[in-house]
């Protein structure tokens, strides 16, 4: 065959080809090693004279990388229709999900178990006044242990420049230090016996590092009845703690100071070969906060407790600084 004809019928030979394996075919019928018919003509030209071989010699060499470059073009036109092809044996696609953030799980987590003991979820304000932050709390304005709680003060004016009127018993208004006044707006509109909680926002003047900062979450917790004792706060919070870090947890009870409870304690917990972690404070409710809610103290008693969800979410996610969870940093809550 000659240059021109082997030329003219593996275009037509290419451009026919249907499949992988056809072009395969083509291939080997022009440029197949053993008796390709470009192949052949390239072995015969040791047989030419020399001018032949100039001759024929350029044009076969350069029909050979045009074939080839032709084949490439069309094995790939090929695979591209091929990949077209609907694959239901393949793999879904994973669809990006976005992500609860840590203190959002953290906080679902606790109302769920709390919930699941029968406690009911209670919601109070964050512009809270002094009175319930702190008087109604057994901390008058003259005692020493307002400085555990470094607060911010809010001007009693609003946008406008209008006068927002308190009464002189609600005191300033402040961002709430704690959530523990809620157990005094609670008590001031319910009626023993009761079982709560109160997750929520608190706020905190203070330098912030890794461990403080000037805005966290705290959760109270209050239980009144005519015969609530220490002995069930144990076992209401031991049930919590050990449905919260699964169930190899050791507890230890200090005793510790909160003007709103005596005796006042504070818990500690031990997670599987970890060291003692301090976790929440707690008590009987104070009868100096009793008498504030005009409860009896000679019918009922409770207990209280406060924990920060912020530093629950480190133990539990070991995470080393509490400014994480404020930073807005995708590559942090995409953990979660
Ligand atoms: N309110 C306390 C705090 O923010 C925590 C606390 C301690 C709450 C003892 C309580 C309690 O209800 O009994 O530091």
């Amino acid at each position: 065959m000659d240059i021109a004809s082997i030329r003219e019928n593996a275009k037509k030979d290419i451009q026919n080809a249907k499949d992988a394996k056809a072009i395969d075919a083509v291939r080997i019928k022009y440029l197949g090693r053993k008796d390709g018919a470009l192949t052949n003509v390239l072995k015969s030209l040791k047989d030419m004279s020399l001018e032949e071989k100039r001759k024929i010699g350029v044009e076969a060499n350069a029909l050979k990388l045009e074939l080839e470059g032709l084949i490439e073009k069309k094995e790939k036109e090929l695979s591209a229709k091929g990949g077209k092809r609907l694959d239901v044996t393949k793999p879904g696609k994973k669809v990006a999900l976005g992500h609860l953030h840590p203190l959002t799980k953290i906080d679902k987590e606790i109302r769920d178990i709390f919930s699941s003991i029968n406690f009911t979820i209670v919601d109070g304000p964050e512009l809270e006044d002094e009175y319930h932050n702190f008087d109604a709390l057994n901390i008058p304005a003259d005692h020493p242990a307002r400085d555990m709680w470094d607060t911010f003060w809010v001007k009693p004016t609003t946008d406008n420049g209008e006068k927002i009127k308190v009464s002189e018993k609600s005191g300033k208004l402040l961002m709430r230090t704690h959530t523990s006044p809620m157990q005094i707006r609670y008590m001031e509109t319910h009626k023993p016996p009761f079982q709560i909680i109160v997750p929520g926002r608190t706020f905190r003047y203070e330098a912030t590092d890794a461990s403080h900062e000037i805005n966290f979450y705290q959760v109270e917790g209050l239980m009144v009845g005519p015969d609530i004792t220490l002995a069930n706060f144990k076992f209401v919070i031991e049930t919590f703690f050990k449905k919260f870090f699964g169930k190899e947890l050791e507890f230890r009870y200090r005793p510790s100071y909160f003007p709103f409870v005596e005796p006042g304690v504070e818990l500690d917990i031990k997670l599987p070969g970890g060291k003692w972690l301090e976790v929440m404070g707690a008590g009987m409710v104070h009868r100096n906060v009793f008498d504030a809610v005009k409860y009896d103290r000679r019918e009922v008693q409770g207990f209280a407790f406060g924990m920060g969800l912020d530093r629950l979410a480190m133990i539990k996610y070991s995470i080393p600084d509490i400014r994480l969870f404020y930073s807005g940093d995708a590559r942090f809550t995409e953990q979660f």
